[in-house]
């Protein structure tokens, strides 16, 4: 199928003098004469590579290339700014909003051409190597369930035999709870399963860390309200900003917040803070609880990698893809016997600049 190539430029002569140049090189071509068009075509035509002219009405390109790579959807398609700017500040701007590529106007068509074609190799690359990233992923977790599932099976089947086989009603009694003690290990895996599913997209935009680490410590207040838990905050003021998806991102501190309780049992200290260093918002999950021997801890991260009995081991694997879909990065700190501190870190953005460009 040949490519589709979207030019968004409100100057019709550099729409039709590019768009006669990629159609001659075989592209099919569409266009959009402002930042607000350029959205809606881009979620109707899904284009391989978009060209994008900077100053325009109503939504100018920076503002187009933030929303376009802060959506899972969108974040993959290669954008080339055009633009009559060639100050270094500009093309910065571009490349840090997320522009893969920069041509400053007048442009040679043949250099276009050849930009195109550059990026249009690596886009074939790039989803190449996505999707056997999610097979390889998909793969994994296939054996792992059927693992997960095989146990619980064989001993459900083989009781289920005894109980038909007849016996007396102390054995049944044993049997039939030996039996519902598996069904609720499968339920709350495939519960967890569930859960993993939910969190595969993550739309982001800019928002306040506090305001997470706040709503998913008040999420995850039942686990620790009966306990003799001291939960300490300290969360830096004013906020430090990042690009997150609000709903994940609680998701992935819950997580580790569950792991902390439930690593203490019935008493401990759970401390949280929020800071930035080396332009990274750091959140900061720490507890005093059995902590993680080294061995274990190169694991942790896998599928279906639990000690805890009623644990479906799926808690961390949901928080490294949360991370990674933040750019983001997860760390673990642990010494057996003593605690653990789990570090989130994800890097800061200006709301300021945000806001004014
Ligand atoms: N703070 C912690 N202290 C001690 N061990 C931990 C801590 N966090 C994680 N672990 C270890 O890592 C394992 C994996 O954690 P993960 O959250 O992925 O799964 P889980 O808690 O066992 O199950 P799930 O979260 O799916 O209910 C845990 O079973 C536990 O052994
Ligand atoms: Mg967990």
């Amino acid at each position: 199928m040949k490519p589709t190539i979207l030019i968004v430029d409100d100057d019709d002569r550099n729409v039709v003098l590019l768009t006669v140049k990629m159609e001659r090189e075989g592209y099919i071509v569409e266009s959009a004469s402002n930042g607000v068009d350029a959205l809606e075509r881009v979620a109707a035509l899904n284009p391989d590579v978009i060209l994008m002219d900077v100053m325009m009405p109503r939504m100018n390109g920076y503002e187009v290339l933030k929303v376009l790579k802060a959506d899972e959807k969108t974040r993959y398609i290669p954008v080339i700014m055009l633009t009559g700017l060639g100050e270094v500040e500009n093309k910065v701007q571009g490349f840090d909003v997320g522009a893969e590529d920069y041509i400053t106007k007048p442009f040679s068509l043949r250099e276009v051409s050849a930009r195109v074609r550059s990026l249009l190799r690596m886009r074939a690359l790039q989803k190449r190597i996505r999707e056997s990233d999610k097979m390889a992923a998909l793969g994994g977790m296939a054996d792992g369930i059927a693992h997960e599932i095989r146990n619980p099976l064989m001993v459900i089947g083989g009781l289920a035999r005894r109980l038909c086989d007849g016996a007396d009603e102390e054995k049944c009694k044993k049997y039939a709870s030996a039996i519902l003690k598996c069904v609720n290990r499968l339920e709350k895996m495939i519960e967890r399963v569930d859960d993993y599913k939910g969190i595969l997209l993550s739309t982001l935009r800019p928002g306040e860390i506090n305001r997470v680490v706040e709503d998913a410590l008040r999420d995850a207040a039942f686990l620790f309200e009966k306990k003799d838990i001291e939960v300490k905050v300290s969360c830096m003021k004013p906020s430090p900003v990042v690009n997150m998806d609000y709903i994940n991102l609680k998701t992935a501190i819950v997580n580790i917040i569950e792991n902390s309780v439930e690593a203490m049992g019935d008493k401990g200290v759970l401390e949280i803070s929020t800071k930035i260093e080396n332009d990274k918002a750091l959140v900061q999950i720490k507890d005093n609880g059995v902590g993680i021997d080294s061995d274990e801890q190169k694991k942790i991260f896998h599928p279906f990698q639990t000690s805890r009995i009623e644990g479906a081991g799926l808690g961390l694997t949901m928080t490294y893809r949360i991370m990674s879909d933040h750019s983001g990065e997860i760390t673990v700190k642990s010494v057996k016997g003593e605690g653990t501190i789990v570090t989130l870190s994800l890097m800061v953005i200006d709301e300021t600049s945000s806001k004014e460009s």
